[in-house]
């Protein structure tokens, strides 16, 4: 079989160091390897496959379009790109509104940032987004993404892009001492940086509601706020709905939990928009920001935009994520899940927060030392302890996602309780180890 570590540039890796396992197949939450082994999957690949990996229903779909009809330019009309479009605006509550597609969540927070500008008629105005957020690696996108890995790639002023501090409780950049009091002070700040600013340039402010791959779980007191502040000040807001949707913070989206009201004017779309199956990204658009640009040309187009196979992979997706109740299978075995990780956090000195639980998404923080909060590693950047802990995982057949000195995990909404169950044993015991390696390089663990 031919290796592709000579030969592919691979993502977010040095190319030297490339050695991964490669699959050749995948069922449930299980992936398989070229030789033989079977890994159980704990971040859903890239926090991506929700519905598991080769979903029957999905499958059967995209195999059916592709018998009748592969692709049709998106200046045309394609089937499975209306009843996709349709299905949306219905899950999403966004009654009148349309939808883009795109081919991910990079180009799905771009074309929303167009949009929101277009339709605001402020000129380039400026977008407001977060420290310690991630938006994908297009320039734009970076630029709107307040990641370690923004500062050497994009700079946020040549695209109109301020960033404001994230409602990272844990650490709270307000000096504020509950979750709710961090919430509403994240929110607060980006109201006064808007009149800072002046209202009349500020097109929209570009935000995950709850979670994101940057371990930030905003608290209950953000969003809604957030809505209150722009909709004061007639901003556009972006939910940037790439990872927290389809299920993954327990919702069909994330901002529902906080009811109508709180709905953004314009939501991002990927990841498990198709389970990943194919390519797909949306913006899904409201009323008010549709009626805007309806009179108007719509500057912008992609080849693939609204490609039918992909849009057929979508439409089986959200199909499956209702036949099977997958959002309330979020829900439910999300909670079982944070409370194992409270009991381990109980139990491990290394834990200083765990954060999550309103879905299949947990975020743990691994500390030097609980009483100054001192991180594992500095941001972005992977302790020793941490690898040989996700090397140990895999080889015993489990695959976790870690970011700096964050677990994150995001396992797929069809995982077995039984084998979820036995991941988070696994992974209590592998913490337990982290724990007395790092006790005895003498960290102080109080
Ligand atoms: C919240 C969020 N937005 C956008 C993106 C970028 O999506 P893509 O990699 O499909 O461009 C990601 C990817 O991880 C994400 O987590």
């Amino acid at each position: 079989m031919s290796n592709e570590r000579d030969t592919v540039l691979h993502t977010w890796c040095v190319q030297l160091d490339w050695n991964a396992p490669t699959i050749i197949g995948g069922a449930g939450a299980r992936l398989f390897t070229a030789d033989g082994r079977s890994i159980l999957d704990m971040s859903s690949l890239a926090e991506c496959s929700n519905l598991g990996h080769q979903h029957p229903a999905v499958v059967r779909a995209i195999r059916a379009q592709a018998e009748k009809l592969c692709f049709v330019t998106s200046a045309w009309g394609a089937e499975p790109r209306a009843r996709l479009a349709e299905k949306l605006l219905e899950k999403s509550g966004f009654d009148g509104g349309r939808v883009f597609f795109t081919l991910g969540g990079a180009d799905a927070n771009e074309h929303a940032v167009k949009f929101a500008r277009q339709a605001s008629k402020k000129g380039i105005g400026r977008i407001i987004s977060r420290d310690r957020s991630y938006h994908g690696a297009s320039y734009a996108a970076m630029a709107l993404s307040g990641d370690a890995r923004t500062a050497s790639q994009a700079s946020p002023a040549m695209f109109g892009v301020v960033h404001v501090p994230p409602p990272y409780a844990y650490r709270c950049p307000f000096g504020t001492t509950t979750d709710d009091e961090c919430g509403r002070a994240a929110a607060r700040l980006v109201g006064r940086v808007i009149d800072t600013h002046g209202a009349e340039t500020v097109a929209a402010v570009l935000m995950e509601p709850n979670a994101g791959t940057n371990g930030i779980v905003a608290p209950d007191t953000f969003w809604p706020q957030l809505r209150r502040e722009t909709s004061e000040r007639g901003v556009f807001l972006i939910a940037d709905e790439v990872m927290s949707g389809f299920g993954r913070c327990g919702e069909w989206f994330a901002w529902q939990r906080h009811g109508l009201e709180a709905r953004p004017d314009l939501m991002t779309l990927a990841k498990g928009l198709t389970g990943a199956h194919v390519p797909l990204g949306a913006v899904v658009l409201s009323a008010e920001v549709s009626r805007a640009l309806e009179p108007q040309m719509l500057m912008t187009g992609l080849t693939y935009s609204g490609h039918p196979l992909a849009c057929a992979a979508g439409l089986a997706a959200l199909e499956s994520y209702e036949n099977e109740a997958l959002i309330a299978r979020s829900r439910s075995l999300g909670g079982e899940m944070f409370a194992r990780l409270k009991a381990m956090q109980a139990k491990h000195a290394a834990i200083g927060d765990v954060r999550g639980g309103h879905g299949l998404f947990a975020v743990v923080e691994l500390v030097r030392d609980r009483a100054s909060r001192t991180p594992l590693a500095p941001w972005d950047w992977m302790h020793s302890l941490l690898r040989e802990l996700l090397g140990e995982a895999m080889e015993a057949g489990v695959s976790f996602g870690a970011r700096g000195n964050l677990l994150l995990l995001a396992p797929p909404l069809v995982i077995d309780e039984g084998e979820l169950a036995d991941a988070l044993d696994l992974l209590d015991r592998l913490l337990g180890q982290l724990t007395a390696k790092l006790a005895a390089t003498g960290s102080p663990l109080r």
